[in-house]
Order: structure tokens, then sequence, then C-alpha cells
């Protein structure tokens, strides 16, 4: 047994976190103050558009559908293959998420099977950028341009990737990140909504603090607004200046946690190339800031038998994801079969990756691995 339990994924937390927290907490206003106000001009920069911080990366889908008008009956296309966390925030509007099939290159959504799914009912197409990896966005946007389509991007994966030159987040309709425990940086949790739409901007804004009208802007103030109106179905998703005091010190250090990314999934990838037994997903690490590292097990692998091996290897490792279409909740809505994501999700296998890792634990799970497929 090795010493130390290789995590699949852990955040990078030092000691400037911390003493941000302990400044929030000696100020004892918790709440989302000036830390939030602060964490939200640093990301407006970062992207170039306006940001609006928010409890977690599901409720920025949620609150982004809402004020994009997606509602009752309304269609949106999304790929199967995703945390289970986009279908609900499109379920949570009382819209009907389409699920489609991926392409097996890159298990970003697969536009010809969304072609066919089109209907008079969609409203909207929501690309999961998965792993990192924003997939074929020019054509996306094509799409739903000539069909008349809102797009709200799921960058959950994808904070700091590029897409031909351009941060995602930094052009296009509407992007949502994730800030939870795992993610890129972190918050604790939490989660963001980008866009350079003025009424989507003002409509989450407002649903963020249950809709109360300038809620926002007496927050900022370290003030409340104690007589109001409200004129729309808000929820209570705003964030807190705890959360955002991390995730200022985590913004910071961006730039090494990308770099730490990319560099060990390039050496995964070098161990990987000539192996006879493991597939791996092509990606340009140039661009892509990888989130998850997945690797594609040979045909008829036991997947559970090999998990347990390299778990008493002090290795853990996890599955992304659980496709949508075959849960309870969602299998109803789907009648033909997602030929690529049944083919592929039983062979697919996230082995360890984030930047607290080493390139000898990267040498250690790929040997490991190897062993045991052999
Ligand atoms: C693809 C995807 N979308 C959305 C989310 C939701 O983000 P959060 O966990 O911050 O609610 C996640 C989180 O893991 C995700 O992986």
């Amino acid at each position: 047994m090795q010493e130390e339990f290789i995590r699949l994924s852990k955040p990078l937390i030092g000691l400037e976190e911390k003493e941000a927290v302990l400044s929030v907490l000696s100020n004892e206003r918790l709440g989302m103050g000036n830390e939030v106000k602060k964490f939200e001009n640093e990301l407006n920069s970062f992207f170039g558009r306006t940001t609006i911080c928010c409890i977690n990366g599901t409720a920025a889908l949620h609150l982004a559908l809402q004020a994009m008008g997606i509602g009752d009956q309304d269609e949106v296309l999304v790929q199967s293959l995703t945390y289970v966390a986009s279908f609900q925030a499109i379920s949570a509007c009382g819209a009907i998420p389409i699920a489609c099939d991926i392409e097996l290159e890159s298990l970003t959504i697969d536009l010809k099977d969304a072609k066919r799914k089109l209907s008079p009912k969609t409203k909207a197409i929501m690309p999961v950028h998965f792993g990192g990896d924003p997939g074929r966005l020019d054509e996306i946007y094509s799409f739903a341009q000539e069909n008349g389509l809102r797009v709200i991007e799921d960058a959950a994966h994808a904070f700091g990737s590029e897409y031909k030159n351009r941060k995602v987040g930094s052009f296009g309709d509407v992007s949502c990140f994730s800030f939870d425990g795992i993610k890129n940086i972190t918050c604790g949790e939490g989660g963001c909504i980008v866009t350079n739409n003025r009424e989507i901007m003002s409509l989450a804004r407002e649903a963020r603090l249950l809709g109360v009208e300038n809620e926002t802007k007496h927050r900022f103030s370290d003030k409340r607004n104690w007589q109001f109106d409200v004129k729309s179905q808000g929820w209570r998703y705003h964030m807190s200046d705890i959360m955002a005091s991390i995730g200022r010190k985590q913004l910071e250090k961006l730039k090494y946690f990308a770099e730490k990314r990319k560099e060990l999934a390039k050496h995964y990838d070098e161990l990987f190339l000539n192996s006879k037994s493991i597939n791996i997903f092509k990606r340009n690490y140039q661009s892509i800031v990888p989130h998850i590292y997945s690797i594609i097990l040979p045909e008829g692998t036991d997947r559970s038998s090999m998990r347990k091996k390299l778990y008493q290897d002090s290795i853990e490792t996890g599955i992304h994801y659980m496709p949508n279409h075959q849960l309870t909740l969602y299998r109803g809505l789907q009648i033909q079969e997602l030929k690529n994501t049944d083919q592929i999700y039983p062979r697919l296998l996230s082995i360890p990756l984030h930047p607290d890792l080493n390139r000898k634990q990267v040498e250690f799970i790929a040997n490991k691995i190897h062993e045991i497929i052999e």
C-alpha cells in the first residue's frame, strides 16, 4: 500500500485564502458585500464582460436560462453525458432537456444529432465544455443563429480555457462557470454568469436575490433595501463574502493552476500514447485547461473491479458522467438510443488530475493502470 492517498481532484488552498477568510470573519460582515463586489470587478476585467456571481454553477445556469426567457415546455438541446446539474437547471425552469449524443473524439455535443432533434419548441442549445474543451463552438453558434436559438454555454469545467485565442466567456451569448470545491478555481462553492446582454444581466442580478429590486446595489454598499417591490420570481442564489474572498485569491493563482493541470495532462498523454490497451483524448493544451482527465478502457473491462484495485493502491478514480438519459427523472424523455454515449460511457474512467499532483504520482498512476489491465 502506497503511503499517500491520491485524490481524484482537490483544490490547492494556501495561506492567502485562509487569511482572506479570516479577514472577512473578523469584519463580521459575512453575506454578499464588498468582497463579492471586488470579485465581480476582477472577473469583469478577466473576461472583459459583465459577471454575476452566485451560490453555485447550477444556480448560474438556472438564473441565466430564466433570464433568457426559457420556460414551460420549451426544449433545450444538451448532451446527455454531462453532470446532472445541466439537466436539473433546465428542468428547474419547467423546460425540457433534449438529450443529445456526443462526439467520440471530444465528448462534446454532436451537432448532427442536435440538428436532428431540433423542433418548433427548441429555444436554446447548451453546449457543455467537457473537461474544459469548448468543442465546435463556431458551428454551434452558426446553427443557433440560423434557427433563432439562444446559446447558454455550460462552462463549469472551462475556467481559463480558450477558443481560437479568446477566453471562454469573453464572447458569445451567455456562459456559466462553477467555482465548486474542485474546479479550476474554487470559492468552496460558487459560480458565475458572464454575458454582455444587458437585459439578461439585469434580470439575473435581480433574480439571484429573490427578485428584490436593486438589492445588489444596496448590498454592495453594506446596506439593505427595506422597502422594496418584487416583480418576478427570484431565488436566494447570491454569493457570500466568505466565498468571494477565497475566489479572489484563487483567481490570482489561476496561471499556476492552469499550467500545472496542462503539464500533468500532457505527461499522462506521453505515458499512454503508445499504450496497447488505453485510449486517450487528444486535447490541445495550448488552449484547453484540462479539468478532468478521462481514459478509455478496453472494451469489456470490468470498470468497478479496476476502480477497486486502484483504490487499494491509494488511487481514487471517478466516472464522468452517468448519462442523463439513463436517469429515472429523464429516461422518459429519450426514446432513441444515443449511440456514441451508450458505447463510450461504460469505458470511461477519470483518473487523478489537480494542481497538487506531481509527475511521479502521474507515472505511478499510469503504471498501476497498465499493470492491472495486463
Ligand atoms: C458540467 C457541469 N455543469 C454544471 C455544474 C454545476 O456546478 P456546481 O457544482 O457549482 O453547481 C457542474 C459541477 O460539477 C458540472 O460539472
